[in-house]
């Protein structure tokens, strides 16, 4: 745990103190620091290229302390979520200092806003420090730490910033709620523990939740939903989240559809061990909008939103449904399944179906770990996007510039929606091995009756096989901070 605080306390009295720095600006109102830094400079050892530490330790008033220098690179070229990595990776840093409480000394700014560095500094630092470990037995080396922001280095009053602080902890809160729900294995992690977890967390964060069982979810005729489902002895759940912020609008919906799959092994169309091993992740989308959510209720967003999670697990057994079957749908179209590992978009569609008719959703969002393509294409740094809006996409790309979550639009061309038409059947859940992003993406919007709509494919940015900036091994919680930011631009 981390407690980040504005704080103007002098740096005397704490056993770390991090200088962050502009390249060609190492300074600060200290001589003997500034006799440490033109040392450092000479030899090449610490120039304030961004990115870049050096660790060094002084005795003051009898106290040994660690000096952490960080570089920042050139002002100019500095954005927040700069600010984020390279807080996030100093925090690693501390690791094997013992420090308790750390005192950062903010830098004077010429141009870019105090606003800004401190947020991104709270984040980087917040969501650096996290780690999944509630199963390790040995004594945990992650300690509670205590972060102070101030400095007199600075051309503000920091007091202004309190705000600033609160919102950037509370937004990396939401981040680590969804690493924590995706990172927890899927032994544990069972539809009925989600849809608990989201109750609980409805109470905490004051949103409300219903859960729907099986018995509800096959009187809603939620046919593709279910077919993903029936081969799991873990019953699927409907989770349904609220927040009516504006209530007197009973125009405006906005709904979040999350996929939930808690394990995917493929079903019969069988995924390759080396594939299914992080396949507990695949309710990554469920986890960015019970995450988002939790944000939306705290602050008490003044928009009206619906989050639905089509919770199951997609196992085989005898029961489980079988390549070639053809299935209906909530929405009314029939599918023929050519591949019971592209099982997402079946139960998203049902999702979306019963937003859109049972919430009264007028514009919908849906967020999945939906295909490996997106991998390929994209990579683990940003999030492909299907969308029939580009005044809807022009606000996600909003949001992300204040979250640093990338995302990339992806062409939808009626030329592709033609590839998942089936020759028996409406709709076929596979278009072929070619544009395997998009084509997954239209599937699901043939659904959204001509609904406002974006679908987030998070295949590649939700899980990390290596940490990468402020985001450790494992779930990164992606989604949950755009969403939100969504949200209250809509
Ligand atoms: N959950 C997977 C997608 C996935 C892959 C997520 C890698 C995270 C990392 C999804 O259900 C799936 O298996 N999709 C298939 C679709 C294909 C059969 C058309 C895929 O991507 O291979
Ligand atoms: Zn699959
Ligand atoms: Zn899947």
């Amino acid at each position: 745990m981390i407690k980040v605080t504005i704080n103007k306390k002098a740096c005397r009295e704490v056993d770390t103190i991090i200088f962050p720095f502009f390249e060609g600006n190492l300074s600060i109102p200290n001589e003997e620091v500034n006799n440490t830094l033109k040392r450092l400079e000479e030899r090449d050892q610490f120039k304030g290229a961004f990115g870049t530490t050096f660790n060094s330790t002084r005795t003051k008033d009898g106290r040994v302390q660690d000096i952490v220098f960080l570089g920042l690179g050139k002002e100019d070229g500095l954005t927040v979520d700069k600010v984020r990595k390279a807080f996030g990776k100093v925090i690693k840093n501390l690791e094997t200092l013992k420090s308790s409480e750390v005192f950062v000394g903010l830098p004077y700014l010429e141009k870019f806003e105090m606003a800004g560095f401190v947020k991104g500094a709270t984040e980087g630092l917040i969501l650096g420090a996290y780690k999944f470990d509630k199963y390790s037995t040995e004594e945990k080396k992650a300690k509670d730490l205590i972060v102070d922001l101030g400095g007199h280095r600075c051309n503000v009053e920091l007091d202004q910033f309190e705000a600033v602080v609160e919102e950037a902890v509370m937004l990396s809160e939401g981040t680590i709620i969804a690493r924590d729900l995706v990172n927890e294995p899927a032994n544990i992690m069972i539809p009925s523990l989600l849809a608990d977890e989201a109750v609980k967390l409805g109470k905490e964060f004051g949103f409300e939740v219903e859960v729907k069982d099986l018995k509800e979810i096959e009187e809603l005729g939620m046919e593709a939903f279910l077919n993903v489902a029936k081969g799991s002895i873990n019953e699927p759940k409907l989770i349904v989240m609220r927040h009516f912020g504006e209530p007197d609008n009973k125009d405006k919906r906005l709904a979040l559809v999350g996929k939930g799959l808690t394990f995917d092994t493929g079903g019969y169309s069988l995924k390759p061990s080396t594939s299914m091993d992080t396949m507990k992740s695949d309710m990554g989308g469920a986890a960015a909008v019970i995450g988002a959510m939790c944000l939306i209720a705290q602050k008490n967003i003044k928009k009206n939103v619906v989050a639905v999670v089509a919770a199951c697990e997609n196992a085989i057994s005898g029961a489980s449904y079988k390549p070639g079957d053809i299935i209906g749908s909530m929405g009314g179209k029939n599918i023929e399944v050519l591949n019971t590992d592209a099982e997402g978009r079946l139960t998203l569609v049902d999702a979306v179906t019963y937003a859109i008719r049972k919430e009264g959703a007028s514009e919908v969002v849906d967020i999945a770990t939906l295909t490996g393509a997106a991998l390929v294409a994209l990579g683990t740094t940003a999030t492909g996007v299907v969308t029939n809006n580009d005044e809807f996409y022009n606000d996600l790309e909003k949001a992300s510039s204040l979250t640093g979550e990338k995302v990339w639009k992806l062409p939808a061309f009626e030329e592709y929606k033609k590839l998942i038409k089936s020759d028996i059947a409406d709709l076929k859940n596979v278009g072929g091995r070619h544009a395997g992003t998009i084509t997954a993406g239209l599937f699901i919007g043939e659904f959204v009756e001509d609904k406002p709509w974006l679908h987030l494919d998070i295949a590649g940015t939700a899980w990390l096989g290596s940490a990468v900036d402020y985001c450790p091994k494992g779930a990164t919680g992606e989604g949950a901070r755009i969403l939100y930011e969504l949200a209250k631009l809509r």
